[in-house]
C-alpha cells in the first residue's frame, strides 16, 4: 500500500454538464467522493491523503462559482468534523488561507484544533494552494529565521518550512478527469513520486477506481535513480 496518496480532484464541472445539471451538482457529489476516498484510505491503513481542493488559480473562476465552493467548504468542515475526529482523523489543510473570509479560516483553525491529536489518517486539503507559493513563503520563512546567514542552503534547510513538512513524500499522485498536468499541485513534493492519471471524472472515482490505481502503482518498481538490479530483494543489492 502506498503510505501517501495525494490527488488532483478534477472533472467535477463535466460530470454535471453529462448529466445536464449546474457545474455546482457535480462538486455537491465530489465531496460526497472524498467521505468515500477518506474511508477506503481507513480501511487500507493509508496514513496520509492529500486533496488538492481549490487552486490559487481557480479564483479567477466565476464569482458565483467560488462562492458556491466557499459555501460548499464550509459546509463540509461543519457537517464532517466530528465524524472525522471519531475516526481518528487529523485534518490540516494547507495554502493561503488570509484570502478566505475570517468565518471559514475559523472554522478551519477550529477543526484542525480538534483533531489535532489524532494519527490514524492524516487527510490534508490543498486550498488556495499552489506549488510555486509553497516554496516561496518556505524561503521566505527559512531566510526571516536566520537572517544573518550567508552561507548557502540546502534542500534540507527549507523543507521543515513547506507547508507538507509534517508527512513523507506522496507516494502515489492521482489525477481525475483526463488532464495530464500538475496544476501547480506539489511541485516539490512530487519528484519522486508515481502518477496516475485517469479520464474517471472525480464524482465517478470510486473505491473500485482508486483499487485500480493502487494496483498500478503496485506494479511499478521505484528506482530513485538507481538501476533494477541494485534494488533490495534483487541479487546485487
Ligand atoms: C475540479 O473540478 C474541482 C475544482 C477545481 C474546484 P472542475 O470544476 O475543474 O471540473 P471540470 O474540469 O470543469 O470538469
Ligand atoms: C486543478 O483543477 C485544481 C483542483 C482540482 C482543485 P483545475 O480544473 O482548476 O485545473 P486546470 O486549470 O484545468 O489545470
Ligand atoms: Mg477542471
Amino acid at each position: 500500500m502506498p503510505g501517501h496518496v495525494a490527488v488532483i480532484m478534477d472533472g467535477n464541472g463535466r460530470w454535471a454538464k453529462e448529466r445536464f445539471l449546474p457545474r455546482f451538482a457535480g462538486h455537491a457529489k465530489g465531496v460526497e467522493l472524498v467521505r468515500e476516498m477518506v474511508r477506503a484510505c481507513l480501511e487500507r491503513d493509508i496514513r496520509y491523503l492529500t486533496l488538492f481542493a481549490f487552486s490559487s488559480e481557480n479564483w479567477r473562476r466565476p464569482q458565483e462559482e467560488v462562492t458556491l465552493l466557499m459555501q460548499l467548504f464550509v459546509k463540509a468542515l461543519d457537517q464532517e468534523v466530528d465524524k472525522l475526529d471519531r475516526n481518528g482523523v487529523r485534518l490540516r489543510v494547507i495554502g493561503d488561507l488570509s484570502r478566505f473570509d475570517a468565518a471559514l479560516q475559523g472554522l478551519i483553525r477550529d477543526a484542525e484544533q480538534k483533531t489535532a491529536d489524532n494519527h490514524r489518517l492524516h487527510l490534508t486539503i490543498a486550498a488556495n494552494y499552489g506549488g510555486r507559493w509553497d516554496i516561496i513563503q518556505a524561503v521566505n520563512r527559512l531566510s526571516a529565521a536566520h537572517p544573518d546567514k550567508r552561507e548557502a542552503w540546502s534542500e534540507a534547510d527549507l523543507e521543515p518550512f513547506l507547508s507538507m513538512a509534517f508527512a513523507p513524500e506522496p507516494d502515489l499522485f492521482i489525477r481525475t478527469g483526463g488532464e495530464q498536468r500538475i496544476s501547480n499541485f506539489l511541485l516539490w513534493q512530487l519528484a519522486y513520486t508515481e502518477l496516475y492519471f485517469t479520464d474517471t471524472l472525480w464524482p465517478a472515482f470510486d473505491t473500485a477506481e482508486f483499487d485500480k490505481a493502487v494496483r498500478s502503482y503496485q506494479q511499478r518498481e521505484r528506482r530513485f535513480g538507481r538501476t533494477s538490479e541494485q534494488l533490495p530483494g534483487t541479487a546485487d543489492a
